[in-house]
């Protein structure tokens, strides 16, 4: 691929987990790609797997309005020294989420990852649009497998029901350009968020009060250990990176993609109706 035919695309939360596997598996693939990382010695170990197409963009905490201004310029001036016109995609998959429930949920932690998910990329498409313009560009959304309601894991789902109206309504207002937002639903994947989860809410557990603790703890180690329970089966994060490159190389790229354990069962509960929905999640 000469420089100023190749293809570029942003990848937000590159550092770990689903985010590092799509960006390495598109840079071995000949794509250029900027990988957004929050900390320096993150951007340090990718620029050390010595991938000459995988350029760190840091600091990108989506999060942070100056950090996304600053990698929107750090990448059209990437861009025009290498020749190459526009970006190609943008993949937002920066994210954490963690078990609470609503009742007791860190309310900082809540907004941050509102603004990870839904504000932030925002900003993102504010910034990259005119270069997605001149790349003929796409713009993926990593999203869970279904749209779910479930117990203690809203800060997960609540956003993706965002993301998945966020996503859709942007499809709807870049058609006249022709440029698709798509979703990629994954379903269980291996990373490092799962066990950081479980280390989150024990330490969320050890300073909640004792009358908060005592309302929700059975039900808490009940969700634990239905969690744990798919883990063994959880996916590898390379079928996500695949499944994300067929959808930057197909020419007429389907509205959603799935893969990952669960996946199936997970889209088929979403098209159920609510209250069925509901009444099943309230069983578990
Ligand atoms: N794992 C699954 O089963 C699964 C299933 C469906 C969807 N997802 C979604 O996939 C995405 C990636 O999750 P993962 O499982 O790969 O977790 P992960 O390994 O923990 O990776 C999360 C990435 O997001 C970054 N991040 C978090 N907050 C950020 C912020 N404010 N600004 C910029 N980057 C931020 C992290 O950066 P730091 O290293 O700096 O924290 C990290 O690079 C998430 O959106 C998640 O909801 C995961």
């Amino acid at each position: 691929m000469s420089n100023h035919n190749q293809k570029a695309v942003l990848v937000t939360g590159s550092s770990s987990g689903i985010g590092r596997a799509c960006g390495m598996y598109l840079a071995e693939r000949g794509y250029l790609v900027f990988a957004g990382v929050r900390k320096g010695e993150d951007a340090d170990k990718l620029a050390g797997l010595g991938l000459k197409n995988l350029v760190p963009v840091c600091p990108l905490d989506m999060t942070k309005p100056e950090d996304i201004t600053g990698a929107g310029r750090t990448i059209e001036e990437e861009l025009s020294k290498r020749g190459i016109p526009g970006l190609y995609a943008v993949l937002n998959n920066a994210g954490g989420g963690f078990i609470a429930p609503l009742e007791l949920m860190d309310i900082d932690k809540w907004r941050r990852e509102t603004e990870t998910r839904l504000v932030g990329p925002v900003a993102l498409l504010q910034a990259t649009l005119p270069l997605l313009r001149k790349g003929g560009g796409r713009v993926l959304w990593i999203q869970t497998p279904g749209l779910m309601p479930i117990a203690f894991d809203a800060s997960i789902h609540a956003c993706d029901f965002a993301s998945n109206c966020l996503s859709r309504t942007l499809g709807q207002e870049l058609k006249p350009w022709g440029i698709p937002s798509i979703q990629i639903r994954c379903g269980a994947i291996s990373t490092p968020s799962v066990e950081r989860s479980y280390r989150e809410l024990a330490a969320s557990m050890a300073q909640w009060s004792s009358a908060g603790l005592e309302l929700y703890n059975e039900a808490l180690r009940k969700t634990e250990k239905s969690f744990r329970a798919m883990d063994a089966g959880r996916s590898d994060p390379e079928m996500i990176a695949r499944l994300v490159f067929r959808a930057l190389g197909d020419r007429k790229p389907k509205r959603r993609y799935h893969a990952g354990a669960m996946s199936g069962v997970s889209a088929v509960m979403e098209c159920l109706p609510h209250p069925l929905v509901d009444r099943i999640m309230e069983k578990r």
